[in-house]
């Protein structure tokens, strides 16, 4: 079913064509887990920003195909994104997740209590530079960055050497039109310990894999 979240769905003004592409890929999977389509009701009737379930299931795979049992995420809020990733990954995963915001985040435990996915899901109510700058936990599989967009080059450059060499970071976001992301995007495309791209799912969806 498509538009069920807040923000799940395409952005507005899809030529024809595409929206039925949009509509016939979602009606093809396999509906979320009965708490992430709670999830997505709840957000959505508290005006809450999630990412695009498009942009969720992504990451689930990546974080299913890397086995990742090291996350970091850099923006909770609800704890969508935070959920989609927990179910996708091994029982002996772990994720730290990072939002200053302790309504939200509350919000987020309760869910994550639901699911029996509290006891590996760690929440840091501290703003992301402050807490990544000195943040004991490294060789990370993924670092999920959806937060303050202002510092999103900043927390690019803490995530990246906390990455092993070949984990990813993923990026939500990248095709809002401000300045402030397209300087952003040219960094991470250029970034010289990423091999990156960014795809036209969501609000735009950065991939960078560490190389070096
Ligand atoms: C778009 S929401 C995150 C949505 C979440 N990833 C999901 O899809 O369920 C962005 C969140 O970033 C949080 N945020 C704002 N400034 C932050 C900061 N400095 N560090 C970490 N999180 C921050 C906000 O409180 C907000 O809840």
């Amino acid at each position: 079913m498509h538009g069920e979240c807040f923000t799940a769905g395409p952005p507005n003004g899809l030529p024809g064509q595409m929206q039925e592409t949009t509509d016939y890929l979602e009606a093809l999977h396999p509906q979320p887990h009965p708490l992430l389509l709670e999830l997505e009701q709840h957000a959505r009737k508290d005006g809450v920003t999630l990412v695009s379930r498009d942009t969720a299931r992504l990451l689930a795979t990546i974080v299913a195909a890397m086995q990742a049992t090291r996350i970091v995420e850099i923006g909770t809020a609800y704890g969508y994104s935070t959920l989609w990733m927990a179910l996708a990954q091994p029982r002996i995963g772990r994720i730290w997740t990072i939002d200053p915001d302790i309504r939200r985040t509350d919000v987020a435990l309760s869910y994550f209590k639901r699911a029996e996915e509290d006891d590996f899901i760690e929440i840091f109510n501290t703003p992301a530079l402050e807490l990544l700058e000195n943040f004991p936990h490294r060789n990370l599989d993924v670092v999920f960055i959806d937060a303050n967009e202002a510092d999103y080059g900043a927390y690019l450059e803490l995530a990246v050497p906390m990455l092993k060499l070949s984990g990813v970071v993923v990026v939500d976001g990248c095709l809002e039109d401000t300045a402030g992301m397209r300087a952003f995007n040219e960094a991470f495309l250029d970034h010289p310990s990423l091999l990156a791209t960014i795809l036209p799912i969501g609000n735009g969806t950065g991939i960078g894999a560490r190389v070096r």
